[in-house]
């Protein structure tokens, strides 16, 4: 439905000096590539990873940033930084920020919003719990972290954001969620989508799946109407296991 788009999220992995020839093995591995191709490191990575970038087609995305421009905010990195370096994606909201970091729907909502502003591509990430999905809320859930996170956001903006449905018990549990699970929320996620601004534009967005996704499960799953690309944890690290999910993009 929307384009295609495979992302690695490194999270707290790689060393700068790892990352300008890592960089360079994903863009040869990729080479081809029916999508775009997307590689999210730490901040400390970024202006090696964008150096490595240059000139081929892979895309480069931070892992978080403030929603303020600039002031006393000691540790935190913003929109205009990381605009100057010339990154061009952002992951929002990830499960493990709001779980370690406090991050909340509004400090999310906030970022989103500034990043729409500086010209960055907010990844967002939504996703429940085991015990929400046990306890049957999952749509629910969902439907809060979307309208909260889009919360104020123009039609025209809103559809520059990438969604990613980011099970939380699927994440480096090597338990992905069926093909048939992570198509039955991202659609959900489309829905809700199409209720907040309109049906028809709904099926612009990307919208990702992420969780465990590997070599060898991406076919299926990117195999799904309503899934869009993924994001990737642990099989981002390894080239060739990154080039096989980007190459399971048909
Ligand atoms: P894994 O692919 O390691 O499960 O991580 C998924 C994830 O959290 C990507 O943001």
């Amino acid at each position: 439905m929307g384009k295609y788009i495979i992302a690695g999220n490194w999270k707290m992995n790689k060393l700068p000096s790892e990352t300008y020839d890592f960089v360079k093995e994903v863009a040869k591995a990729t080479e081809g590539a029916k999508c775009e191709v997307v590689c999210c490191t730490p901040y400390v990575c970024l202006a090696e990873a964008v150096r490595a970038a240059e000139g081929t087609h892979v895309k480069i995305g931070a892992e978080n940033l403030h929603f303020e421009d600039k002031g006393a905010y000691t540790g935190e990195v913003s929109a205009d930084m990381l605009k100057d370096i010339k990154v061009d994606y952002v992951i929002i909201g990830h499960s493990e920020r709001r779980q370690y970091f406090a991050e909340t729907d509004e400090t999310v909502n906030l970022k989103v919003k500034k990043a729409l502003e500086k010209g960055l591509i907010p990844i967002l990430c939504v996703g429940e719990s085991l015990e929400e999905r046990e306890a049957g809320i999952t749509m629910d859930l969902i439907a809060i972290q979307i309208k909260k996170a889009f919360a104020g956001i123009e039609a025209e903006d809103a559809k520059k954001v990438v969604i990613a449905y980011e099970p939380i018990w699927a994440i480096g549990t090597g338990k992905t969620a069926t093909a048939e699970q992570a198509e039955e929320v991202c659609k959900g996620i489309r829905d809700i989508i199409g209720q907040l601004y309109c049906p028809k534009c709904a099926a612009e967005y990307t919208i990702q799946y992420g969780g465990s996704m590997n070599a060898a499960n991406a076919e299926e799953l990117l195999g799904k109407d309503n899934i869009d690309g993924g994001l990737i944890g642990g099989a981002s690290l390894k080239s060739e296991d990154f080039a096989k999910i980007v190459f399971s993009v048909k």
